[in-house]
């Protein structure tokens, strides 16, 4: 079975992650493992999976997020993904969303360790490629310290390649799954515990890490972070990755670098009829901290919405941004 590398990676989000932004990512950062929004397996199963599980090969390592609770479904799921070529397949045990609990999928299975347990074992039955689980530390009332144990015990016994938990409870009613992502508050010494107490399997951790200085620190603690908004909401942090947890130098010297090399890109998919916007929504943080940045964002979100936008559109855009090289990157990288 391959390694894959998980020291960083970038959270699966809906909505968000999607191939258009993980490419995009992928400039950023040549080491980040990503993840894609969570799919589920009855859309794996009936719906459009060229277009569902369809990534551009730059993308990897890419990890396939599943929705799901039902084994042999699972299972057949994860072989579509290792066929595909994804190079890990994640189950959901984390997403507290309505829609999600009707589905006996997501947050809910942590009152169903068992049942997560014969999941994983299906999956890593099927295939050679490393089978995962995103969890939380424990739903409602149950207690942290041995909801997670119970699951991780499950798990791990299913011959799960790592665990990663979002270091906070979900609340499955009376809290939007936005206002989960918030509270309750976050309980990192729980995952190091789980850490101590599971040497053997890998753990990573997530949740609230806002820079890679605090995934640095955790990394100390665990073996990897997985870090979500921050990635997405500010990518230029994104192009200090390798340097700052990897040693290894940046794959692009400058944040204006990163959008140049994405013009093929572009061409490629307006080509194939995506719209430019599909693609620049995920770039509106990239310029942080850069003279233009701001007539760059106006310039996509008026002239890159509309119908007709094209490459001489994002160049435009691009042009309004001067041209430095990012100083956090230039000494990293040197
Ligand atoms: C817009 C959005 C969509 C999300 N979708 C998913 C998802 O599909 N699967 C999942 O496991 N978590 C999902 N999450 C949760 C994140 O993966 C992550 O656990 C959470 O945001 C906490 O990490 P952060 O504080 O670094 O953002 C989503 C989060 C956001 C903000």
């Amino acid at each position: 079975m391959a390694e894959v590398d998980r020291r960083f990676s970038i959270a699966p989000m809906m909505d968000w992650t999607d191939r258009h932004c993980r490419f995009f990512h992928r400039l950023l950062t040549r080491r980040a493992l990503l993840y894609t929004e969570m799919i589920t397996t009855g859309a794996v199963l009936h719906g459009d999976r060229s277009r569902l599980l369809a990534y551009d090969p730059a993308e990897h390592p890419v990890a396939l997020q599943l929705g799901g609770s039902e084994p042999q479904r699972l299972a057949e799921c994860a072989r579509i993904a290792a066929d595909l070529g994804f190079d890990e397949v994640n189950l959901n045990v984390g997403c507290p969303s309505d829609r999600v609990q009707e589905g006996r999928f997501g947050a809910c299975l942590m009152a169903e360790p068992a049942l997560v347990g014969d999941c994983v074992g299906a999956m890593v039955a099927a295939v050679r490629i490393p089978v995962t689980v995103k969890c939380r530390i424990g739903i409602d009332e149950q207690d942290p310290e041995e909801s997670l144990e119970t699951l991780t015990c499950a798990v791990e016994r299913a011959g799960v390649a790592a665990l990663v938990v979002h270091a906070r409870k979900a609340w499955l009613a009376g809290l939007s799954p936005r206002e989960n992502r918030d509270i309750p508050p976050l309980d990192y010494d729980r995952v190091y515990r789980l850490r101590s107490a599971h040497p053997e399997l890998p753990i990573v951790l997530n949740g609230g890490v806002a820079d890679l200085d605090q995934a640095a620190a955790h990394l100390a603690r665990v073996d990897g972070v997985m870090m979500g908004r921050a990635a997405y909401q500010e990518p230029w942090r994104l192009l200090a990755v390798d340097p700052l947890l990897f040693a290894e130098a940046a794959p692009y010297a400058s944040f204006k670098d990163v959008a140049e090399a994405l013009v093929p890109y572009i061409a490629r998919e307006l080509a194939r009829g995506t719209r430019l916007h599909a693609i620049t929504r995920h770039l509106l943080g990239l310029f942080r901290g850069v003279p233009g940045a701001r007539a760059f964002r106006r310039h996509l979100a008026t002239e890159g919405v509309k119908p007709g936008a094209d490459v001489a559109t994002f160049r435009e855009a691009l042009s309004l941004v001067l041209d430095i090289a990012t100083p956090q990157v230039q000494t990293a990288a040197a």
